[in-house]
């Protein structure tokens, strides 16, 4: 079976604050990317001949009927295959590429904790006071703070000691293991192709203030800042560490016209200001079912007329989802430490929308082609093979989540 390769993670962009990766840390992240390719377009068929094999004829019609709770979240399915060998084998790769990924990743950022405090305060040197704005007093959501997310130790917010910003440089160095790469050089393809999709569906859309909601280190918001140079960009996040990276990230990359502020998303308020664009990217399936509606009622509240709001996410399911792809796709909240997707992937965008205040007229739905940088990336990135002979002709992009292209939900206020 030929296995999608992602490119060698050493071709990868480096900015100001990339960390010190050395030979060895460098061959166990190819490693660790090539296993988790090679796992995905292996074992997974033998996922699914496990399910129709072994599982399927131990479930009833009740475990399979969606309208009996445990079966549309594919909890059924989950207890049913679980003997299976194969199955087991995937899931506990599966589980180890993640943990050995962010643990890898975590010690890199250890090691050098101080050093990236010093690229970053001459990075910032000369910066506005406003460049950069932390709130100690925040209390950082407790859907974050609990969850250790996608296994990342820590998470986004933990500061071993002031200044830290060693959770943003794991972060920025995990995140090609898990995304196989196709997260792109920059690591930023879904900012980049939501520019790209602003740029063809909207291109007399020229917004004068972003704000990118839940940006982490800002990664997917400097596309938006280069896309509208003239833009006043607010990258707001809850994790100081994301911030403070972040910001010295950007300036090292040249970008003087993004604000990092720290804040929780559910508390925004006039003090932001209005904005023309919010942009949230792969944030609400972090949040929580009390958090999500709120969220969407602060960002009606804080758009202009005219405004527009657009949500890179995970789809969710339609009502003919199968039982089997519900499991497969809630299988990382049961263990990869993503507690919300289970409600998230049940729930309705659209109504959520209306609920915030958003006119059903002006709601859109829409897929994002990621836009991986061809000009900078290997060619053969994320395709069959790095032979060009034996290179496969890339799938069409369809409108579904795991790197093949985006989905997007948003509205016009
Ligand atoms: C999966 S990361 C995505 C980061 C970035 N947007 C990207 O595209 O890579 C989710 C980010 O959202 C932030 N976040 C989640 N919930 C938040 C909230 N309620 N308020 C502020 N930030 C939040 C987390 O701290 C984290 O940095």
């Amino acid at each position: 079976m030929p296995v999608p390769l992602p490119a060698d993670s050493r071709s990868l962009y480096r900015h100001g604050m990339t960390p010190d990766i050395n030979h060895d840390e460098s061959a166990r992240i190819n490693v660790l990317a090539s296993l988790n390719a090679a796992v995905a377009a292996t074992l997974s068929s033998g996922v699914k001949l496990a399910y129709e094999q072994e599982a399927l004829p131990k479930l009833t019609a009740e475990d399979l009927d969606l309208s009996n709770p445990k079966a549309q979240t594919g909890a059924t399915v989950r207890e049913a295959i679980r003997p299976s060998p194969v199955y087991q084998s995937w899931a506990s790769l599966r589980r180890m590429i993640q943990e050995m990924n962010r643990q890898t990743a975590r010690h890199i950022a250890l090691r050098q904790m101080g050093d990236l405090q010093e690229r970053a305060d001459v990075l910032n040197g000369d910066a506005n006071d406003d460049a950069l704005t932390l709130d100690p007093s925040l209390n950082v959501p407790r859907y974050l703070a609990n969850a250790d997310n996608h296994l990342q130790p820590g998470g986004y917010h933990t500061e071993i000691e002031p200044g830290d910003m060693t959770a943003a440089a794991t972060y920025d160095v995990a995140t090609f293991v898990t995304a196989m790469g196709m997260f792109g050089p920059k690591g930023d393809s879904g900012g980049r192709g939501m520019a790209k999709w602003l740029a063809e569906r909207h291109p007399t859309f020229k917004p004068k203030r972003i704000l990118d909601i839940g940006a982490a280190h800002g990664n997917n918001t400097l596309p938006l800042a280069a896309a509208f140079p003239e833009a006043e960009v607010v990258a707001l996040d809850a994790g100081a560490p994301m911030l403070r990276y972040g910001q010295a990230r950007a300036r090292s990359m040249g970008f003087s016209n993004v604000r990092f502020v720290q804040g929780a998303a559910e508390e925004i308020d006039d003090s932001l200001g209005t904005f023309d664009l919010i942009q949230t990217t792969m944030v609400f399936h972090e949040t929580s079912g009390t958090a999500l509606p709120e969220i969407l009622k602060r960002i009606y509240a804080a758009l202009n007329p005219g405004g527009l709001t657009t949500n890179l996410e995970q789809p969710n399911f339609t009502p003919d989802t199968p039982v089997f792809d519900r499991f497969l796709r809630n299988w990382d909240a049961w263990y990869n430490n993503e507690p919300f997707w289970v409600q998230l992937h049940g729930m309705d965008f659209q109504a959520a929308l209306h609920t915030a205040g958003f006119h059903p007229d002006k709601c859109i739905e829409s897929g994002v082609n990621p836009d991986l940088e061809p000009d900078q990336y290997p060619s053969w990135a994320g395709r069959i093979s790095r032979h060009d002979h034996e290179h496969s002709k890339p799938e069409p992009a369809k409108q579904g989540y795991n790197g093949e292209s985006w989905y997007l939900f948003g509205a016009w206020k």
